[in-house]
């Protein structure tokens, strides 16, 4: 079993403390040691007898948590989070700094295929950020290749963060995502745009006819596809542009990657990238008939995490 911190729950501060240091703890500082997102990490547990600090690891007794610095606390323990965050709260911790988990943060070893899985608490929190993402990366590359925007596919679209920002410029534009549930919500989001089309797609084919499209970006989605999924999907891409179209494809760079060893399971690694990187992504262009204009690798929490390809269809 494997038990993912849960990012995103917990507050930005200069430490954090992990309560239990059982499997779930640990599991917790392995996923941290590789992110650097905490200078200080306290580790709690009853178990400890006196404070022991070990390479980066604070050890502590459980009783000192109380009068630990102000940091978050994330109660490492699936069964248990609430009688500890009572128990915690009663010795005076305010229930603010106090994170649990449940049995969604513990994840079989087998593989979740990224259409699969429940993309909700994404889709809320991920939101807020799509102009700054538009912004820094996208319209740079819109400014210097002049991509034809008469017929566009945001392919895996979600809720239509990035979508609302490109309709403006497509001329039309087709969203498509495996998620019924996203799309139905981009259909009413969208129900005032003539311009914009919304389709449920299957996992590996791409509702929209061959040689329709002039350009296709993917957003914060193929990050997560592994190499099977890539080179299936490639073919697709390369089905529906028409000849000289281009395609924006937002995707892991983790493989080989200098800092962590990415593992198959794409759960398992930062931001959760699949175990995919650039030179994956060169060698399926060129035998799938595309030519690599140009590969920027960029950082995504983790430095030189992500890769956007910019390609053409022969
Ligand atoms: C992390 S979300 C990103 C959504 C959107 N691009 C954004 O930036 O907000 C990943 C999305 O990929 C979709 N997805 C996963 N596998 C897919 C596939 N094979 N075809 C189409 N959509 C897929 C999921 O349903 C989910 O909506």
């Amino acid at each position: 079993m494997f038990y993912l911190f849960p990012f995103g729950r917990v507050a930005t501060a200069d430490g954090v403390i992990i309560y239990g240091a059982g499997e779930v703890g640990q599991s917790f500082v392995r996923q941290l040691n590789v992110l650097n997102l905490f200078p200080t990490i306290y580790m709690a547990d009853k178990k400890f007898t006196s404070p022991q600090t070990i390479e980066n690891i604070r050890y502590v007794p459980a009783e000192e948590v109380p009068s630990l610095p102000n940091y978050p606390i994330v109660v490492a323990s699936v069964k248990f989070g609430g009688e500890i965050s009572q128990s915690l709260v009663s010795q005076g911790v305010s229930q603010d700094r106090i994170v649990t988990i449940d049995s969604s943060y513990a994840l079989e070893e087998s593989q979740v295929e990224p259409h699969s899985y429940n993309w909700n608490e994404y889709y809320n929190n991920a939101e807020g950020h799509n102009e700054v993402h538009f912004h820094t990366y996208l319209e740079p590359l819109m400014n210097k290749y002049h991509f034809d925007f008469s017929n566009v596919l945001d392919f895996a679209c979600g809720k239509g963060r990035i979508a609302e920002l490109l309709s403006t410029f497509s001329g039309s534009l087709t969203c498509v995502d495996t998620n019924d549930e996203a799309i139905a919500y981009c259909s009413e989001r969208f129900s005032n745009k003539d311009n914009v089309v919304c389709k449920v797609s299957e996992p590996e084919s791409i509702p929209v006819d061959s040689g329709s499209m002039s350009f296709i970006y993917s957003w914060d989605a193929m990050v997560h596809f592994d190499y099977r999924s890539i080179d299936y999907i490639l073919t697709e891409f390369s089905r529906v542009l028409k000849s000289g179209g281009q395609a924006v494809i937002h995707h892991s760079n983790a493989k080989g990657h200098s800092s962590f060893e990415a593992d198959k399971n794409w759960r398992k690694n930062p931001h959760w990238r699949s175990e995919f990187n650039a030179q994956d992504m060169a060698h399926i262009c060129q035998k799938s008939g595309f030519i690599i204009e140009e590969q920027l690798v960029i950082d995504w929490g983790v430095k030189s995490l992500d890769c956007i390809s910019v390609i053409k269809k022969r």
